[in-house]
């Protein structure tokens, strides 16, 4: 047993446009704990709120401390190079020249920037004395909107993290950082790319060391593969998404119908690692799959062949001590891929 009464916690909520997903992690000391996990699926035209409170009975959660994460349309990420200054100094420099990089007013918008470390200039050239700068966006509106519904669920907002951001941290927090990523003259530093394959989107962050060297969203995910099986066989939504998990019913029609999409999508990110390798001047060593799209039959194999990197689904319980008294051990592992973002969310609670 282990003695986790007292351990600060936190629930990291993974509001999906497919499924909600709440992990909850707690502090044994100073090592992270899986202390309890939930999931309900939002069905087509579902009430969002609904599938919170659902997923909430199953995490059976002991803390009201919750981190949410946004990503989609209403966030925007840029890569930008400033003058060194302080981070209110520079805050306040972005929000004034908002307009020049951001397609939202920057009164609609929350903003956030940090610092990095490398070059991001294009082939990794540094511009004069001017340091790299990340920038961070999101409408006010889908923020509070967020507020609402977690507030509604009886929760207390803490965070609000952008998914592509959450990806990292979970990565961290499984410790899957390479050794070899020493720099030597003329060698190109390694990178790892975590991509998350959701229903609606497929987001990709690539590392370069422990932090962020790209990032990009791009609009395919497991919602279009099913509307494709739904129109191939003639069925609703719902019922063309049940035979496409199973596998193992139509398998001709279901592998025809997601084909397509399966090498749009490899492309894309074939594209992706291609304009980062030759950007950043780093080598993708491997590509990590999460999110419920990467259990999709053949998604694996077809970003591998096209981006010649091995490639792999992520599994972020490796590495991670799980309560299992306070879970269900087998539904976890079974949908663990795709609770890789809300685990990054509740890896805050190391903060
Ligand atoms: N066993 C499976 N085989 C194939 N696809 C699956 C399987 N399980 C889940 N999926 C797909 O995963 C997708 C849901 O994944 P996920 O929970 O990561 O999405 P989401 O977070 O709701 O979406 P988004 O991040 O785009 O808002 C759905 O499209 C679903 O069809
Ligand atoms: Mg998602």
């Amino acid at each position: 047993m282990i003695l986790l009464r007292r351990a600060k916690s936190v629930v990291g909520l993974d509001l999906g446009s497919s499924v909600v997903k709440a992990v909850e992690l707690s502090l044994l000391g100073s090592e992270p704990v899986l202390t309890g996990f939930g999931r309900a699926e939002i069905p087509p035209g579902g009430s969002l709120a609904e599938a919170v409170s659902a997923a909430l009975a199953t995490l059976r959660g002991r803390t009201k401390r919750c981190v949410s994460g946004v990503g989609g349309q209403s966030t925007v990420v840029r890569y930008i190079s400033m003058l060194p200054m302080t981070h209110e100094e520079l805050l306040q420099a972005v929000r004034f020249e908002a307009d020049k990089f951001l397609p939202f007013d920057a009164d609609e918008v929350v903003l956030d920037c940090q610092q990095l470390s490398a070059p991001v200039s294009a082939d990794g050239e540094s511009d004069g004395n001017k340091v790299p700068v990340l920038v961070a966006a999101c409408r006010r509106q889908l923020i509070e909107e967020q507020v609402r519904v977690i507030e509604g669920a009886g929760l207390v907002p803490i965070a609000v993290d952008l998914d592509l951001f959450a990806l990292a941290n979970a990565w961290d927090l499984c410790g899957l950082q390479e050794e070899d990523i020493a720099l030597e003259p003329g060698v190109p530093q390694r990178a790892q790319a975590l991509i998350d394959i959701g229903a609606s989107r497929t987001s990709i962050n690539v590392l370069r060391g422990a932090e962020t060297c790209f990032s990009r969203e791009i609009a395919i995910g497991g919602s279009d593969m099913t509307h494709a099986v739904a129109r191939r066989l003639g069925v609703e939504f719902f019922e063309a998404e049940a035979i496409k998990r199973a596998g193992d019913v139509h398998e001709v029609e279901v592998g025809a119908s997601i084909a397509p999409l399966l090498e749009d999508l490899a492309n894309e990110i074939a594209l992706s690692i291609d304009y980062v390798e030759h950007h950043e001047g780093v080598e993708v060593s491997e590509l990590l799959l999460s999110g419920g799209g990467s259990l999709v039959n053949g998604m694996a194999s077809s970003i591998e062949q096209a981006t010649s990197r091995p490639t792999r689904v992520w599994d972020p319980l490796e590495g991670l001590r799980v309560n299992a008294e306070s879970l269900d051990v087998e539904e976890l592992e079974a949908w663990a891929p795709s609770l890789v973002v809300a685990m990054g969310l509740a890896a805050r609670v190391r903060a």
